[in-house]
């Protein structure tokens, strides 16, 4: 059986090595020339743990990395899993699935094959009957359904558990109609994931699963996030201790219930942004969302609140900044609050020092000149007027006053609570803790 994946970003690259891994014929493919030649040197364009060595292991099997979509001519299944990057309005734009799935019509119309498509990019409801059925049909001259067939894929993985998300997902969700090659994909991933629980349903249904999973997240974090506002003016309350026990009972769960200075990333910020979109044209207004979307924002504004309280005037003082990347063990800042609270920082004339163990240089694209970046923790609080942890980095729970001696203003804010049970000779604030 031969497989192509067209597209390689994190779900892509992360699905290309693992499928190679186990042994199957793999074709990834990507437009972008300078990428695959990257990859076929195994240097990957982005931080994931575990990715590199699985790609090895592809490697030496049997894995093709190109920019030539030809190859994708005796392909039995192909999973389009290309971005769908997003509009102001917050709309996804679909030039990339409309190019992907163009391409893989022209190819298809000249093959003996009859494939299965796989859709995994994120889209709207009514995408993949709408615009990527009808492109495949158009450009093959084919018919879904017979000729070849198009399912519903969604995928869940996290950033930082790629791999193992790929290899051992919670659920596998199938949309699409229920024709022969339905059965075929429920075979094939019954048997790529055996006991996992398949869900099979149809397209419009799979794709607003993804978005209710993800907005579900963000609900839970903004939910955690305003409590955790109100535990601050409780003299004494801990957001921890309410989020360990609500989470215990099993109608709420325990994960997701991390208070912080907001959901970042390059996917809940996005997808709640969408599905507000798509629901008001779809003529329902998004008033929940849409209160968990500005929960999100009021942390930014919570928190610099803390630091001018804090610090008085900022203009002109030094504030260190620990923690660029999204989220701990990867070099990802693509909607990262931190980044948003170095611009508002900024925008008050303060002097930014940034340290991150891993995203450095990704943020220097950004910022460029602007801020200060020191690859030592001491270093990037040497003579500061204000710490500010925002990346639960596990070096960051290790600080200790040694650490803190050189500040010229020993307060510490801390985001993540990460340092709440370190005796610190400073003035600590923690989001949640009521003073
Ligand atoms: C997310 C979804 O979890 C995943 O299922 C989907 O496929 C892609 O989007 P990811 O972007 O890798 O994955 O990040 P995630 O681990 O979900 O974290 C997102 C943001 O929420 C981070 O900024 C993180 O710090 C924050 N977060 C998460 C909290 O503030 N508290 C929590 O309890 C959990």
């Amino acid at each position: 059986m031969k497989i192509g994946i067209v597209g390689l970003g994190f779900v892509g690259l992360s699905l290309t090595s693992v499928l190679a891994s186990k042994g199957y014929d793999v074709v990834g493919i990507d437009t972008d020339k300078e990428k695959c030649k990257k990859i076929n040197d195994f240097k990957i364009p982005f931080f994931e743990p575990d990715l590199e060595k699985t790609l090895k292991n592809g490697f030496r099997k049997k894995l093709t990395i190109t920019d030539n979509f030809i190859s994708l001519k005796d392909c039995d299944i192909i999973f389009i899993t290309v971005g769908t990057p997003q509009k102001s309005n917050g709309e996804i734009q679909l030039s990339m699935i409309k190019n992907a799935t163009q391409e893989i019509g022209k190819i298809i119309k000249n093959s003996k094959k009859t494939p299965i498509i796989f859709l995994k990019s994120t889209v709207i409801p009514g995408v993949a009957q709408n615009t990527v059925s009808r492109i495949l049909e158009k450009f093959s001259g084919k018919k879904a359904g017979r000729e070849f067939g198009l399912v519903s894929n969604p995928e869940f993985l996290q950033e930082t558990t790629a791999i193992r998300d790929t290899k051992f997902p919670h659920v596998v969700i199938l949309g699409g109609n229920r024709t022969k090659f339905m059965d075929k994909a429920k075979k094939f991933l019954s048997k790529l994931h055996p006991g996992v629980p398949i869900i099979v349903t149809n397209h419009q249904t799979a794709e607003i699963i993804k978005y209710a999973n993800n907005s579900f997240l963000a609900t839970k974090i903004s939910f955690i996030n305003q409590l955790s506002n109100i535990c601050q003016n409780i003299p004494g309350a801990n957001v921890d201790d309410v989020a360990s026990a609500i989470g215990l009972d099993p109608r709420i769960g325990k994960l997701f219930l991390n208070a912080g200075p907001g959901y970042g990333g390059s996917c809940l910020p996005k997808d709640v942004k969408a599905i507000m979109n798509f629901s008001s044209k779809a003529g329902v207004s998004p008033t929940f969302l849409s209160a968990v979307e500005k929960i999100n924002q009021q942390q930014i504004e919570n928190i610099l609140k803390i630091i001018k309280n804090t610090c008085g005037s900022i203009k002109n003082k030094k504030i260190t900044v620990l923690g660029l990347a999204f989220k701990p063990h990867t070099d990802d800042i693509r909607d990262s609050i931190s980044l948003k609270i170095i611009k508002e920082l900024l925008k008050n004339q303060a002097k930014i020092t940034v340290h991150d163990p891993m995203a450095i240089e990704n943020t220097r694209t950004k910022f460029k000149d602007k801020i200060t970046y020191e690859n030592s923790i001491s270093l990037a609080l040497k003579d500061s007027n204000c710490c500010i942890i925002m990346t639960a980095w596990p070096e960051y729970s290790k600080i200790q006053n040694k650490i803190l001696k050189n500040m010229k203003n020993k307060i510490v804010i801390d985001s993540r609570r990460i340092l709440k049970n370190s005796k610190l000779d400073c003035t600590y604030i923690a989001l949640g803790i009521g003073k």
